[in-house]
């Protein structure tokens, strides 16, 4: 059994996944950091060099490996949801939980940050509302949901902890 954690770039699903694996005593696995050990590349220089297909099927290689481990704490990146199979996959083998903040929230988590290079083709705010309302019913169809707008992060990871029996 693992807990796999989706949702939108800025929802917390790296901080709230580590703190949490730590809690229960499960390894982390970040995707993201993965990816970017096995390249020796921050995921944007990975983006700028071989574009977003070469990270995509990375993505979708790591999704099928980390399956057929056990009590581990997944982050996704936020794209993971956008092919069936990584879902299908991530759902056979745990509990998977969506995380979720509003707009605002959302904005200004990521406002800093260079490093996510979708939200970096054109004007930010403009990018990150369209790319979550395009994707927001792929979020929408993860079984749990957890909005992260207004928890500590503490309090993010008591209720899941309690979600998940
Ligand atoms: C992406 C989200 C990022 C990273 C990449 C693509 C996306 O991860 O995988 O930049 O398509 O939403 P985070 O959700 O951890 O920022």
């Amino acid at each position: 059994m693992n807990i796999i954690l989706f949702g939108f770039m800025g929802t917390g699903k790296t901080s709230i996944g580590k703190r949490l694996a730590e809690r229960l005593g499960w390894t982390f696995a970040d995707m993201d950091e993965l990816i970017e050990q096995r390249e020796g590349k921050s995921i944007a220089d990975l983006f700028a060099q071989k574009g977003e297909p070469y990270f995509r099927k990375l993505e979708k290689t790591l999704v099928a490996e980390l399956a057929l481990g056990e009590h581990q704490v997944i982050s996704t990146g936020g794209g993971v949801v956008l092919d069936p199979e990584n879902i299908r996959r991530l759902q056979a083998c745990g509990r998977c939980v969506c995380l979720r903040a509003d707009e605002d929230t959302i904005l200004k988590r990521v406002q800093e940050n260079t490093q996510r290079p979708l939200l970096e083709q054109g004007e930010k705010s403009a990018r990150l509302r369209a790319l979550l309302h395009q994707r927001q019913p792929l979020y929408d169809a993860i079984p749990l949901q957890l909005d992260t707008t207004t928890h500590s992060l503490e309090d993010a990871v008591q209720i899941l902890a309690e979600m998940i029996p």
